[in-house]
């Protein structure tokens, strides 16, 4: 028998693609054994649990006498023996969202909103909502995982999406798990830094029709309650994009006045700004993002294209996948408050112009204005700062060690500002390649605390007045969350340039860099493949603890550790010099038919790869200790 979490509904395993009323979330999650303590041992145990759900299969097909015609479930299940296939760790998903909030939401802890963790209530009352970078790993399953775990935890999550398709699946979670369940159970004061809307289309530069598209999916009816309307939050970054919203907004008009069957939804601008990111893994800089003298020109055409300055909301920015600068988050903090104080002043003058121009034409009615009478003019307050993503995935703390692994004892290192070791604490201001979020988060409370004090508000200072803080990650949620387990399919040696007495063993994997490996070509990752031996005639008695005891013995007992050998591993196109997973690595002898399984895949592996490149998806989890294992 199959030791799992079952769902109520059964969505097709691998798809990505969603409707607003059906679940995403996969039919079967496999509950760890205690036997499972790390990714090889889980991936071996999904092994075993695939080829016995394949042999349920099969028995069923005999005992119904079905035509042996193969469905869906079970072509899932042989691609996934045959070829490999992702194993997502749920439980990731979970301790990081928690994590988040406690690095960079202390208005929480002061709440005592988690018992796990009695922290003293520190001066630091304010929130960070995430806004999961859907295009990070758009697996409908994460997507809805996330959300489910936000709302079963009472905690704000968000989506930043990229395009229409991401606009979707994360439009389906939002009105599933509804907003009221995430206000995390504080005060009321310091909820109104929570946003109610918890999508932002934030991909700067779109096409007309996707924009179009985008305000059709966020539309409402003539019957919807105000309550649920959704707002449409648009970051850009250019006078061209004011453009094509403009253009976007007339089409939606001339397409919809007729019947009047849908209503253009409310619109908010978020101006996305020029940060460095030089320190990052994947700079964007180039081509994304308003440098600072530009800001004037952009609000310009904004209010010139029938953008009212009420809705531009705030500034948005991205210090570029993978930053592992403290340094960078702080400095592009720093260029968002400046960006903020230019927006506000510019659309100030501009209510001024406003009323200046009314009251000419008041006067020319009525009196002259009295000279001592001093005339009080709107002042525009931007309220949103998003400060993007770029977190780093792994960084060994909040369970990193425990990923793929039914240990929810072994102990799990937290970070918050009362118990971070000193030697973080000082890394926090230093560049350095071992960043972990808990050091970005500590250096910027400081200033994350000033942009939100409300106590501080200088009416004539638009800097000082207390902000609506989201931030993008993507990266940091999910590349630690999923391992892939791929099956070589070929084998050869060849001589070894650099040693003519040696021989480099090459092994072929179905997935290349065309496909999840993308990130080798893109910005030069390496991915090291660990080694997985399905050892002949190994029992697969899931339910048997005596099994799994036997097999840890079995290996224990194995005599001296296996000799490793210089290899290379290749993707599937014949292409040896740019198919590359990994040019050099350390492997024992191994065959065709054995497993080779690689550990961070969870970003920008799924995203990147065509459909057709993706693996078969499966869900395990461990710590059943969590209220969020109970059935979904
Ligand atoms: C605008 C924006 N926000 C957020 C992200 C997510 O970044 P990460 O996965 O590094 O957190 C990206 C990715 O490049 C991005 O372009």
């Amino acid at each position: 028998m199959v030791s799992s979490i079952s769902s109520s509904s059964h969505p097709s395993p691998g798809s990505s693609s969603s409707s607003s009323s059906s679940s995403s979330l996969p039919s079967n999650v496999t509950r760890l054994p205690a036997s499972v303590t790390d990714l090889v041992s889980c991936v071996s145990h999904e092994i075993m649990v695939i080829e016995n759900e394949l042999d349920q299969q099969t028995q069923h097909d005999i005992i119904s006498e079905r035509k042996l015609r193969t469905t869906d479930e079970e072509r899932l299940l042989e691609d996934a023996i045959d070829d490999g296939f992702m194993c997502v760790d749920l439980k990731v998903l979970e301790r990081k969202l928690k994590a988040w909030h406690r690095l960079f939401s202390p208005a929480f802890d002061n709440n005592n909103n988690d018992n796990d963790n009695n922290y003293e209530p520190s001066s630091y009352n304010y929130t960070v909502t995430p806004y999961f970078a859907v295009k990070c790993n758009p697996d409908a399953c994460v997507v809805e995982w996330l959300a489910r775990t936000a709302s079963m935890m009472n905690l704000p999550l968000g989506y930043d999406c990229a395009s229409i398709a991401e606009l979707e699946l994360a439009k389906a979670q939002i009105q599933k798990y509804s907003l009221e369940e995430t206000d995390g159970g504080i005060d009321k004061k310091k909820r109104n830094n929570i946003p109610t809307t918890r999508i932002v289309y934030a991909n700067p530069q779109r096409a007309e029709a996707d924009l179009m598209h985008a305000l059709e999916l966020f539309a409402t009816t003539p019957s919807h309650s105000q309550s649920k309307e959704l707002e449409l939050w648009l970051t850009l970054d250019g006078v061209e994009e004011v453009y094509k919203i403009a253009t976007a907004r007339k089409l939606f008009l001339e397409k919809h006045h007729a019947c009047d069957a849908l209503r253009m939804p409310n619109v908010k601008i978020v101006l996305r700004i020029w940060v460095p990111d030089g320190h990052s893994q994947v700079p964007l800089g180039e081509k994304f993002g308003m440098r600072m003298e530009e800001i004037d020109n952009v609000v310009e055409a904004c209010l010139n294209h029938g953008i009212i300055a009420d809705d531009i909301i705030g500034i948005s920015y991205h210090c570029g996948s993978g930053c592992s600068s403290v340094e960078t988050y702080l400095e592009a903090l720093e260029m968002g408050r400046k960006a903020l104080t230019r927006i506000d002043d510019r659309l100030t003058r501009h209510y001024r112009e406003e009323e200046e121009e009314e009251t000419d034409i008041q006067e020319k009615k009525v009196q002259k204005l009295d000279e001592s009478q001093q005339k009080q003019y709107k002042r525009h307050r931007c309220w949103l700062l998003d400060m993007g993503g770029g977190f780093p995935g792994i960084d060994g703390l909040d369970g990193d060690d425990n990923r793929f692994s039914a240990d929810a004892k072994k102990e799990v290192k937290e970070t918050t500002d009362t118990s971070m070791p000193a030697t973080t604490q000082q890394t926090a201001t230093t560049t350095t390649t071992t960043t972990t979020v808990a050091d970005i988060a500590m250096a910027v409370r400081p200033v994350l605390q000033s942009l939100t004090n409300i106590n501080d508000k200088d009416e004539n200072d638009s800097s000082s007045l207390p902000l609506t803080l989201i931030a993008e990650p993507g990266r940091y949620f999910v590349e630690g969350a999923i391992a892939l387990a791929s099956r070589i399919y070929q084998k050869q040696q060849v001589n070894d340039p650099n040693d003519d007495s040696n021989k480099i063993r090459e092994y072929r994997i179905p997935h290349g860099v065309q496909g999840v490996f993308k990130d080798v070509l893109l910005c030069g990752e390496s991915f090291i493949p660990q080694p997985l031996q399905i050892i002949e005639g190994q029992s697969n008695d899931l339910d048997d603890p005596a099994t799994h005891a036997d097999d840890q013995q079995d290996s224990s007992k194995q005599e001296s550790p296996p000799k490793l050998y210089l290899s290379r591993v290749l993707g599937p196109s014949g292409d040896d010099t740019e198919d590359v997973v990994c040019d050099s690595c350390l492997l024992p002898e191994l065959d065709v038919g054995d497993w080779l399984v690689f550990d961070r895949m969870g970003a920008y592996t799924l995203s990147i790869a065509s459909r057709a490149g993706r693996p078969v998806m499966r869900y395990v989890r461990g710590d059943s200790s969590s209220p969020l294992s109970s059935p979904m």
